[in-house]
């Protein structure tokens, strides 16, 4: 890079930081790092979001919508570092927990915050999957299973990058044939857009040059109280899911579909995450909470799939996806080690995923909706987070 472009682009990192973290009204100051560099006009050479990766540069990239809203993304795993949505007084709140640098999300590694996940969302029983005859094996990164791609899925690469207009991102990945051991090279596009209804639109495209699986998602934590306001136990949630799929001791589907009524999981009418959060049945037990696959009952960009609402700020989320899947995941792993962009932990359940998805092992469940990706089929899906207030 010669010294114009390192010198425009220091002007736009610290632009892009000065409007994604100088004014949210979340709780907490900024960290250190991110208050030092825009407050005090100290953006180092190599700011928080730039750092070279195996040879790749990682940034940040804001998108802005007409109504003022602002999404900062990184191509370091195509992450959502903020999100700022009016709250019902009007003030902006970042919805989007995340950490304040490239370093911090390399170090909070196998929580995921805000990045694209892939090869295939969610576990794989014990790593092992048979396709066309043939065993792959992956690396078993949440014993005994696989997570979210193995040991560097998608969260962990750096995409090139690419901003289309002020409201859109494009991000490229070719992950090669049997990297983390899964065959086929895999060609994907994910594209971010901040429309002007106030929706993140995320688009997946892939394509594979051998027979694959693929399940992609996004892993955004939201609290929409605002990062760093507390647990989202009194967050309402309601589910477009008459079923969902249990699960053993190790977080893989049992391979029945049950369900809901009648049991902790009934989301059918909007009901406060607390209330049976820690119930002792097996189910809650198994997942610590809510970390289950819902099977969704449309399906479509018509109807919201999920609904939720913060109770602090009036700001509710709705989710729309074409996929079968959403996994609800109530942030019980969270363990507090994580600084996050504001100075406060990442305390459990302070935040939660909705990820749209296709059922977990599904490589290996074959009632469940199929998984595989042939040569000359183009994958596609799109998940659609819209704020109102
Ligand atoms: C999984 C959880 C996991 C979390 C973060 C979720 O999708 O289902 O079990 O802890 O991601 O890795």
């Amino acid at each position: 890079m010669n010294l114009r472009n390192l010198s425009l682009t220091l002007l736009t990192a610290s632009a892009v930081l000065l409007v994604a973290f100088n004014r949210p009204a979340n709780k907490k100051s900024m960290t250190t790092s991110i208050k030092d560099s825009v407050i005090y006009g100290k953006l180092p050479a190599d700011s928080s979001f730039e750092k070279t990766i195996k040879g790749k540069q990682t940034h940040l990239f804001v998108l802005k919508n007409k109504n003022g809203m602002e999404a900062a993304i990184t191509n370091y795993g195509g992450r959502l570092v903020s999100l700022l949505v009016p709250d019902r007084a009007g003030k902006m709140v970042d919805v989007a927990v995340g950490c304040s640098s490239i370093e911090g999300y390399i170090k909070a590694g196998s929580s995921y915050y805000g990045a694209t996940i892939g090869r295939y969302g969610n576990r794989i029983a014990k790593g092992h999957f048979n396709l066309d005859g043939k065993d792959y094996s992956l690396f078993i990164n949440n014993r005994p299973n696989s997570l979210h791609g193995g040991k560097e899925g998608f969260d962990r690469k750096v995409w090139d990058a690419k901003k289309i207009d002020g409201q859109t991102l494009e991000l490229t990945y070719v992950s090669n044939d049997m990297e983390e051991g899964y065959p086929g090279t895999l060609s994907v596009k994910v594209v971010y857009k901040l429309t002007n209804n106030n929706a993140v639109r995320i688009s997946y495209e892939a394509t594979t040059d051998k027979t694959t699986v693929v399940n992609l998602t996004n892993h955004s934590y939201f609290n929409l109280n605002g990062e760093g306001n507390g647990t989202i136990l009194n967050h309402t949630v309601q589910l477009d899911a008459g079923n969902y799929t249990p699960v053993d001791a190790t977080l893989i589907p049992t391979g029945k579909i049950e369900p809901v009524k009648g049991t902790p999981f009934d989301f059918t009418m909007s009901t406060a995450i607390g209330a049976h959060i820690n119930d002792t049945s097996k189910q809650i037990r198994n997942g610590k909470g809510y970390d289950h696959n819902f099977v969704l009952n449309k399906h479509s960009f018509t109807n919201p799939v999920a609904t939720v609402k913060g109770d602090k700020t009036g700001i509710v989320m709705k989710v729309y996806t074409e996929e079968p899947g959403l996994q609800f995941y109530s942030g019980n792993f969270m363990g507090g080690v994580n600084t996050m962009k504001y100075g406060e932990k990442d305390a459990r359940r302070t935040a939660f995923a909705m990820e749209t998805q296709h059922f977990p092992d599904s490589p290996n469940q074959p009632q469940f909706p199929s998984t595989t990706l042939k040569p000359g089929e183009t994958y596609k899906t799109q998940t659609i987070y819209k704020f109102e207030k």
